[in-house]
């Protein structure tokens, strides 16, 4: 048999005793077995509970991960009054851990409860302030622990990229050595079927040292030891030099590059090399992601940006698929690709071709290098509709120092 009034005196010292002796009529006594679920996270419930005796766990599914136990409560804690305070559904799951005795209070008499001593009312308050904020530091504790992990995993990554980088680079130079010297070899030479073999085997280690550098630019570019040297660089011939680059493969697909350079614009600043390969990927990603027929244009023009002062702006626009929003930033990351891997093709100009996924992080690395900004804006991703994507670049025209 149950003392409720004393239970209530001793949990509630602050409430008057004619109060509690109210209270005493209007709450129920609840006998519970062990492993019973009395709140359950995210339900709508507005009972609040007095442990008499016995034993809750509280837990809470944090972020889609497991089920977590934040802690145990024993007799004259109350749990369920998040609930009533704020107005919203329950916030952890409480189930007993053992046979337990509770006093529930329907919502009128808890708000009754509380109406009768402002020191309770306050107690209330600051324990439901306190129980949130230790469940949000929970939650950052598990979002700082996956973020390690995630950073070692990026770093290992990395590590990875740069040994396979390294000893791959080695045996390729040594396949296209030998080739080149096959290549020149009479018999070869008087046998066009052979000769012909031979170019596409210097062609397919060709494609991989490509692969192979990038695979090495972005290892340097995290541990930033990538060597930048700003000279001057006219972009019409950059951009020229890339269409005439293409030129095969746009032929082949049926797509236009159309260049349009709006007014006069200054050389910029920067490292020839490492733009070409930043704007070669994006007009690369423009191909593999616009089906034959369409159109790709490079515009730039002489700007102004605050903190950046004169630069030049530039936009890569396609009549392609289109990207998602919700993968507009995530592309510019190491090793994201969108969709799955395996359903890639792998021809480097092909339509929705594959790489490694490392192209618009080479980007991003580069243009930042130089002190600069890019970013891509898309209506969505639809291949029936087509709604293109546009990839924006701005680039100081003096180096980022001056
Ligand atoms: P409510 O959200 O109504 O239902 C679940 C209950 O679990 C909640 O009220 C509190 O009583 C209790 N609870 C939630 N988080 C904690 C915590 N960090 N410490 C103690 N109790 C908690």
């Amino acid at each position: 048999m149950v003392d409720v009034l004393a239970v209530l005196s001793e949990a509630f010292p602050d409430v008057q005793p004619r109060v509690l002796h109210e209270m005493a009529r209007l709450v129920q006594v609840q006998d519970y077995p062990p492993a019973e679920l009395i709140c359950k996270e995210g339900a709508f419930e507005d009972v609040f509970y007095l442990i008499v005796s016995g034993e809750v766990a509280i837990s809470k599914h944090f972020d889609g991960s497991d089920e977590r136990i934040l802690r145990t409560s024993g007799p004259g804690d109350f749990f369920g009054e998040m609930a009533l305070i704020q107005d919203e559904p329950r916030s952890a799951n409480v189930r007993t851990t053992r046979d337990t005795t509770v006093l529930a209070f329907d919502r009128k008499v808890f708000e009754q409860l509380l109406a009768s001593s402002p020191s309770l009312a306050w107690r209330m308050v600051r324990t439901t302030f306190d129980r949130l904020r230790s469940n949000d530091q929970t939650a950052l504790d598990d979002l700082r622990a996956a973020y390690l992990t995630l950073t070692k995993l990026d770093q290992a990554k990395l590590d990875f990229i740069e040994i396979a980088a390294h000893e791959l680079r080695t045996p390729l130079t040594v396949v296209q050595g030998y080739t080149d010297v096959l290549g020149k070899h009479p018999a070869v030479r008087a046998d066009p079927e052979l000769a012909e073999l031979i170019e596409g085997i210097l062609r397919g280690s060709a494609r991989l040292h490509e692969v192979v550098d990038g695979m090495l630019d972005i290892s340097k570019l995290d541990t930033d030891t990538l060597q930048v040297s700003f000279v001057p660089v006219p972009l019409p011939m950059l951009f020229s030099e890339l269409q005439s680059n293409f030129a095969g493969v746009l032929g082949q697909r049926r797509l236009t590059l159309e260049i349009r350079q709006l007014g006069e614009v200054p050389y910029i600043a920067g490292d020839p090399v490492l733009l070409r390969k930043a704007f070669y990927q994006l007009v690369i990603n423009a191909i593999k992601y616009t089906p034959d027929g369409g159109a790709i244009t490079i515009s730039y023009w002489l700007t102004d940006v605050e903190a950046m002062g004169p630069a030049v702006a530039i936009v890569i626009e396609d009549t392609g698929i289109g990207i998602d929003p919700e993968y507009q930033q995530v592309i510019f990351e190491k090793f994201y690709q969108i969709g799955t891997v395996a359903l890639h093709s792998s021809g480097k100009t092909s339509f929705k071709g594959g790489g490694p996924g490392l192209g618009l992080a080479l980007v991003k690395g580069i243009i930042e290098a130089h002190g600069g900004l890019v970013w891509v804006e898309s209506k969505g991703h639809d291949e029936e509709t087509l709604p293109g994507s546009a990839f924006k670049v701005l680039l100081p025209v003096g180096t980022p120092e001056a």
